[in-house]
């Protein structure tokens, strides 16, 4: 898919779930946020200036409102989306160390994409497998009893495995 086609449907999703807001309802930019984000995987560029046009809101007001909520994010998910998480067991058993190898060794932070899109990570609420703590989860798999050195290793075999597969 062209760069050209990308845009396209991505402005054909955001005008659909538009079309399900009047115009001018401000109080709806969360729901309309969350919808995009739950559609696209992010907000874009080209997103958030549709929505403001929308409910006659500036860009960076909508901006400034979506980064108060960490629930949103404004680069696409990497190839590999890693989630760690910050529930009360995963805290006890040094989550904290865990995610900062990652924030390290990814040279990213919670939110954030690698240039090369091979790697997102985020920060979320109990994954509900707190006997496992702590634990992470990439792409939905997850990993249990994490540590930095067992992070790093981790990071370093989904890169071989990329490079194998020409990424
Ligand atoms: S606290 Fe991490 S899985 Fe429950």
């Amino acid at each position: 898919m062209t760069d050209v086609e990308t845009t396209q449907e991505k402005t054909t999703v955001v005008d659909r779930i538009l079309t399900e807001y009047p115009q001018g309802k401000r109080d709806a930019l969360i729901p309309i946020l969350q919808e995009v984000q739950a559609q696209q995987g992010y907000l874009s560029r080209e997103a958030i200036v549709k929505i403001g046009k929308h409910l006659g809101l500036a860009a960076s007001k909508i901006y400034g409102v979506a980064t108060f909520y960490n629930q949103f994010r404004f680069q696409p998910l990497g190839k590999f989306h890693i989630q760690v998480c910050r529930g009360t067991a995963c805290h006890v058993k040094n989550s904290t160390a865990v995610l900062d190898t990652l924030r390290r060794e990814l040279k990213i932070e919670p939110g954030e994409t690698t240039r090369d899109g091979l790697f997102s990570l985020e920060v979320v609420a109990c994954v509900g497998a707190c006997g496992l703590a702590p634990v992470i989860c990439v792409n939905g798999e997850f990993y249990a009893s994490m540590t930095p050195a067992k992070t790093r290793r981790l990071i370093e075999e989904i890169r071989e495995r990329a490079e194998e597969h020409g990424n």
